[in-house]
């Protein structure tokens, strides 16, 4: 009969595939990106997650157990949709709020599998593992607000062609209009 511990273990290695997976990923998406703050997000996010695989290491070992991964199928398929949706969107304005929204659907994959992990470490009895595990997922839980923040600070603007350029050019436009305007 399989227990919860099983499970946990066969989540751990899950993610250990998947947090490998998005180190390599990370780098494409980062230089697939326009805008800079975005670019400057991913870099961070990339030296987080590469703590991350040591962090899931560290739980393996608090385990007695080396670490493992299982091919992790649901990341595979979010981190090819990235790939597909940057191919597609190159070059357009909203190639940004594109790459926003594919590495949003891998964070919540991982807040959910942590929040799980996290809880099931608790229930073990690991104290070790699950204070490994909430750091991750309150790392990811970041990452996902600074990309929130990111589409509504720029991005999606941009994506409407109403990048910063255009907009202050608007602006100047109305202002050279407006005492015109008043006079008539
Ligand atoms: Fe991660």
């Amino acid at each position: 009969m399989k227990t919860l511990k099983d499970l946990f273990m066969d989540e751990l290695a899950d993610m250990y595939d998947a947090e490998r997976r998005i180190v390599k990923a990370l780098p494409k998406m980062a230089k697939a990106a326009t805008c800079s703050d975005l670019k400057a997000a991913i870099h961070s996010h990339l030296k987080e997650t590469e703590g991350h695989v040591t962090k899931l290491e560290q739980v393996f070992k608090s385990f007695d157990q080396k670490a493992k991964g299982k091919t992790c199928e649901a990341t595979v398929g979010l981190l090819e949709e990235g790939d597909e949706i940057a191919a597609e969107f190159k070059g357009s304005p909203a190639i940004n709020a594109a790459l926003i929204s594919a590495a949003q659907k891998v964070e919540h994959y991982e807040m959910a599998s942590y929040g799980c992990l996290h809880e099931w470490a608790g229930l073990l009895g690991n104290t070790e593992a699950a204070g490994l595990l909430q750091e991750i997922l309150d790392q990811e839980k970041a990452a996902n607000e600074t990309l929130t923040g990111l589409a509504r600070a720029s991005s999606n603007e941009e994506a409407l062609g109403e990048s910063d350029e255009k907009k202050s050019a608007e602006d100047s436009a109305r202002k050279a209009t407006a005492p015109r305007r008043r006079a008539a």
